[in-house]
């Protein structure tokens, strides 16, 4: 009997079903063959090293796997990896060119393993990479903002609350408390680096198998922190990986929508506190004066998007019973695009803020109402010994007295922590070296591990 003169590796389906269950696999999956390639390279590894008899993969066909693996690597890297409407997916796609070319060897790779944890490890894997390079991305707009904030720390910025002028602020203020609330997002990125970075390999079917495998093993070989301990626990935790991600990057994505409103508002020319820079703004089709900011609109449409695909895979979880069901094929696409989103919408960011042209005349032109001052001047009156409430009806009666107050000097006067004179630079400057070094010393160990699994010179 030929196991696969059929229309797939695993048996005929009929071709609408196959359609409809394969879903968008076979270009999807093309993001994960490298990571399929090295989770399979762990695996056979692990195997070749069981202590059972017969042994199960020796360690010269250990070698011819991983070569052959390398060379699928390859090809995946060139952009020549494809996967076919039979092969259904990444993981039958690597299975069916091994056995092409190392025939009944290729069929061994399977042994102990099912597609749910190799479509697990490999999202983790997948993963893991674009995370470590999204910190890196992020703490760059961080600095970038850091930059705008110390260039213009002393230019002061009608600070508001319902949009309406409330106290004086500064640009430093403003500019450096965006990059505080990102380098605060990147919390909830390390959290989901650390649930992302265990390894389910071994899980199987999500019942573990009857021979001796050793789990440890493959997670340390894939630099995986540790295994899951419970292995239909790592099959559970399919989905909910993607789910934490996603709920993470809707935060980073809010935090950019937030800054991308501002940015909108005080660049139209009724404020100008700040210019957009042209290339980064596009025009109109009638409208010969145009300079539009759409990519901040984008961003700010991009976060409604990403909170959908956090809300989406969220739902397809909610009351999906315990083990794998194929619900969880649909989380693939949601959190692979909002990596790809978040990640550009950080790039995007960094250059505008990298390229913002401040207006500080226009800055200062709007404290000309005087209500902007009315609460300093409050306190002003606390200070010489009047009870605030007297203190804030006696200004509240003679708003007019305000005119003529000088805005640098009352942001200069807010010298505790995080005030305008108090903003502390430093912190929120080693911290945004902090993050990148974290991500990159992360991305150089699991380098160095795929390196060393894929060496067998
Ligand atoms: N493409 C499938 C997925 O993403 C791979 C796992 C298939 N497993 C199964 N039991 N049908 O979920």
């Amino acid at each position: 009997m030929k196991s696969n003169d059929t229309a797939t590796t695993v048996g005929k389906i009929n071709p609408d079903v196959l359609a409809f269950t394969e879903g968008k696999d076979p270009v999807l999956d093309l993001a994960l063959a490298v990571s399929d390639c090295i989770g399979t390279a762990a695996h056979v590894t692990m195997l070749s090293k069981m202590d059972y008899q017969p042994t199960l993969f020796t360690e010269e066909q250990r070698i011819q796997v991983i070569r052959a693996l390398r060379d699928i690597i390859e090809e995946a890297r060139r952009g020549e990896f494809t996967i076919t409407a039979a092969d259904q997916d990444v993981h039958l796609a690597v299975e069916r060119r091994l056995t092409e070319r190392l025939g009944d060897l290729g069929k061994k790779v399977h042994t102990c393993r099912s597609r749910n944890d190799q479509v697990a490890v490999d999202i983790r894997l997948h993963i893991r990479e674009e995370l470590n390079a999204m910190q890196i991305e992020l703490a760059e707009l961080a600095k970038a903002l850091l930059k705008v904030a110390k260039v213009h720390k002393n230019i002061p910025l009608v600070g508001r609350t319902h949009l309406q002028p409330a106290m004086p602020s500064s640009v430093g203020m403003w500019a450096s408390g965006y990059a505080e609330m990102l380098l605060d997002d990147v919390y909830l990125l390390e959290a989901a680096a650390k649930t992302n970075n265990l390894c389910p390999l071994g899980s199987a079917a999500g019942y573990g198998v009857p021979l001796p495998i050793d789990r440890a093993l493959t997670a340390k070989l894939l630099a995986f922190d540790r295994p899951h301990h419970n292995v239909f626990y790592a099959s559970c935790a399919r989905g909910k990986d993607e789910a934490v991600l996603l709920s993470a990057c809707t935060q980073v994505m809010l935090s950019l929508s937030r800054l991308a409103e501002d940015l909108i508002l005080f660049s139209m020319p009724e404020f100008r506190y700040f210019t957009l820079p042209r290339e980064l703004c596009t025009g109109s089709s009638i409208m010969p004066q145009k300079y539009n900011p759409d990519v901040l609109e984008l961003i700010r449409a991009k976060a409604g998007l990403v909170q959908g695909y956090a809300t989406a895979a969220n739902t397809i979880l909610k009351a999906m019973p315990g083990g794998y069901n194929r619900d969880l094929q649909d989380t693939k696409e949601l959190y692979m695009e909002g990596l790809r989103v978040t990640r550009t919408s950080l790039r995007i960011m960094t250059l505008m803020a990298n390229q913002l042209q401040v207006n500080s005349d226009m800055c200062r032109a709007a404290f000309a109402e005087p209500g902007v001052f009315a609460t300093d001047r409050a306190l002003e009156l606390v200070a010489s010994g009047m009870p605030f409430r007297d203190a804030y009806h006696q200004v509240r009666d003679h708003l007019e007295d305000l005119r003529g107050m000088d805005p640098d000097v009352v942001i200069a006067q807010k010298t505790h922590l995080g005030g305008t004179a108090g903003l502390d630079f430093d912190y929120l400057d080693a911290r945004a070296n902090e993050v990148q070094e974290n991500a990159r010393v992360a991305q150089a160990r699991v380098d160095a591990a795929i390196t060393e699994l894929l060496d067998i010179e």
